[in-house]
C-alpha cells in the first residue's frame, strides 16, 4: 500500500489532517513514525503557501514518500490581516494558543461585533522527491468572539464563531468543524492530487 506522511508536529492538526484524509486508500504516517533525524523548517514565508511549500518540499528531500504539509492560520480583518503566517508565536515564539488568544482579545477589545470579521485560512502542500506536485487553499469565513468559549479543538478555535453560527468551533464537535473548516476545504481538493500519485 502507498504512504503519505503528514509533516506537522502539532498533534492536534494532525489528529484532523488523519480525520480529514479518511477514505484514500493509502496508509497516512506522521514525521514521529519514521524515528528519523529530520531538520528543523523555520516559517519565514510571506504567504502561507510559501511556508507549506517550504516545509512540504524540505521534507521530501530526506522522506521517499509522498509528503503532505499544510500552513494555516487567522487573518483578522480589523488588524489588517494579522496574526496571519504568525498565528502560532502571535504572542511571543513559544506561545501557548493561551497566550495568543489572550493577545487577540487584548488588540480586540475595542472593536465592535460588526468589525470582527476573520477568516481561517490553510493552505495544504504535496510534495514527492524533491518536487511540488500542487497546492490546494481552504477558507472559512466568521467572527471573534469577546471571550473564549468551549474546550475542542485548538488554536484560535475557543474565540471563532463560523458564519451563520452563534458558538465557536471549540463548542462544537470535531465532526461539525470537518465538514465546514478551511482545512477540510483544503484536504477535500488535495485528495485527488493525491489519488493521482497512487
Ligand atoms: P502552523 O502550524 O504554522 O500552520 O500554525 C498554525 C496556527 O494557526 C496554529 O498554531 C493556530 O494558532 C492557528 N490555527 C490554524 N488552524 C487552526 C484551526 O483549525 N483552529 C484554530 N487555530 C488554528
Amino acid at each position: 500500500m502507498r504512504k503519505l506522511v503528514i509533516a506537522t508536529k502539532n498533534e492536534k492538526k494532525k489528529k484532523e489532517l488523519i480525520k480529514l484524509l479518511k477514505g484514500l486508500n493509502i496508509k497516512i504516517l506522521n514525521l514521529s513514525d519514521l524515528k528519523m533525524h529530520l531538520p528543523h523548517v523555520v516559517e519565514d514565508g510571506r504567504t502561507f503557501r510559501q511556508n507549506a511549500v517550504k516545509k512540504a518540499l524540505t521534507f521530501s528531500r530526506y522522506i521517499k514518500e509522498l509528503i503532505l504539509a499544510d500552513d494555516s492560520g487567522l487573518v483578522v480583518e480589523a488588524l489588517d490581516g494579522k496574526p496571519g503566517v504568525r498565528s502560532s508565536r502571535f504572542a511571543h515564539t513559544k506561545a501557548k494558543d493561551e497566550e495568543n488568544n489572550a493577545k487577540l482579545l487584548k488588540l480586540m477589545k475595542d472593536v465592535p461585533l460588526k468589525k470582527r470579521g476573520a477568516t481561517f485560512v490553510s493552505v495544504v502542500a504535496i510534495a514527492k522527491e524533491g518536487n511540488l506536485i500542487g497546492t490546494r487553499r481552504g477558507e472559512c469565513k466568521g467572527t471573534i468572539g469577546f471571550e473564549p468559549e468551549g474546550k475542542n479543538g485548538f488554536g484560535y478555535d475557543p474565540l471563532f464563531i463560523p458564519k451563520g453560527k452563534s458558538r465557536t468551533f471549540a463548542q462544537f464537535s470535531s465532526s461539525f468543524k470537518n465538514r465546514i473548516s478551511h482545512r477540510a476545504k483544503a484536504v477535500k481538493k488535495a485528495k485527488s492530487i493525491i489519488k493521482k500519485c497512487l
